[in-house]
């Protein structure tokens, strides 16, 4: 007979009380994969997009839907073929983006996407990594191809993927302006960004700052917005998928400038990397809230006000990922750091 598990999904596309508490078939491991008990879960906007329906397109037989591609927890079993982990292991690790499954008990996950926790994090602080900081990483190293002394503009750098795009690239040895609203000004210094512009006072895709990259961690302007700040030879990567579209990269050839999106994946390699940089005290996750799983439709619900400063992670097991309540601001915020 099948073991069944607690969950948090939906059965149908909606607002976010379409999110309730389920009981569905505990995942199996394949030879390739493990499975994880699972301590803490981050929330990306990619939850609610995908709990709005936005990625229907892409989505097979979809019902009941587990969200959450970010997850922290314990190695219980492993497949027959993995020599990475084994049981009682302490990791985090990322799910395709679509296949979501992460605000569970339990989550299978391709063993080539899982990594050790990294040293100084708690599992509801390294469940605020994946996504985002892979993002980050993939858009700046493969897609920017950022080299030191670059000048770096990143857009949205107050958000869970720019809070580690600014830390990434002052690890690569970039310039970094950050653009933000004068509220995040001070938080994204703190991270180490050399300049900061308020894109609530100033259109940033005007001036004569000239910038070598340009990391679009929003993805609500064109190319041919972001053209003018670049240098010729400047390179634009955005989040929007549809940013590297065949016209914006003719009009890009004929400006000198190139563009790319990023998308995006899963690597237990990358999220090795990260943590070197974790535990060389040069990357922190921001972590704006921590809910606990029965409250992850609030969670959606500030997610979608795209105001986050950070990220928000969802308590799966409060023994195993405890935090604790603010009693002056009533916010969730991450215990101290959790040894497995
Ligand atoms: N292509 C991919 O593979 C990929 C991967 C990850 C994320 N994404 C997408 O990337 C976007 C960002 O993701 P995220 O996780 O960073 O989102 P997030 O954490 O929800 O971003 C929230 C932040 O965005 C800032 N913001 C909102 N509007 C802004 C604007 N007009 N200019 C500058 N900053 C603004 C907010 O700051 P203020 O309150 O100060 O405005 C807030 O701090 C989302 O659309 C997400 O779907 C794509």
């Amino acid at each position: 007979m099948e073991q069944q598990m607690h969950a948090i999904g939906f059965r149908q596309y909606g607002a976010a009380d379409v999110l309730e508490p389920l009981r569905v078939a505990r995942p199996e491991v394949t030879s390739n994969s493990v499975l994880l008990h699972v301590a803490a879960a981050g929330i990306n906007p990619a939850d609610w997009r995908i709990r709005q329906g936005q990625f229907r397109f892409l989505m097979r037989s979809p019902f009941p839907y587990i969200p959450g591609a970010d997850v922290a927890g314990t190695v219980v079993e492993v497949g027959s073929a993995v020599t990475r982990v084994q049981p009682c292991d302490a990791v985090y690790a990322m799910r395709p983006t679509i296949a979501g499954g992460g605000y569970a008990e339990y989550v299978a996950v391709d063993a080539a996407a899982v990594a050790a926790l990294p040293a100084k994090l708690s599992f509801v602080e390294a469940a605020a990594v994946p996504l985002a900081a892979l993002t980050a990483l993939q858009a700046l190293r493969d897609k920017a191809q950022l080299q030191p002394n670059m000048h770096l503009l990143i857009n949205g750098a107050s958000g869970g993927v720019g809070t580690f795009a600014v830390q990434i690239a002052k690890a690569m040895g970039a310039r970094v302006t950050a653009v933000c609203s004068g509220r995040n000004a001070d938080l994204v210094r703190s991270l180490g960004a050399d300049a900061v512009r308020d894109y609530t006072r100033e259109d940033i895709t005007h001036g004569t700052d000239r910038y070598d990259r340009v990391f679009d961690a929003i993805g609500h302007y064109p190319f041919l917005k972001w053209r003018r700040v670049l240098v010729p030879q400047g390179k634009l990567v955005s989040v929007h998928p549809l940013v590297g579209n065949p016209i914006s990269q003719v009009l890009a050839r004929l400006s000198g400038r190139r563009l790319a999106s990023v998308i995006v994946q899963p690597s237990g390699t990358d999220l090795e990397t990260l943590a070197g940089w974790m535990n060389a005290g040069q990357v922190r996750p921001v972590i704006d809230q921590v809910y606990p799983s029965a409250e992850a439709a609030a969670a959606h619900r500030y997610s979608e006000t795209q105001r986050a400063r950070g990220k928000l992670v969802l308590v799966m097991d409060a023994d195993a990922a405890p935090a604790t309540l603010d009693a002056q601001t009533e916010a969730y915020v991450p215990a101290a750091t959790v040894q497995p």
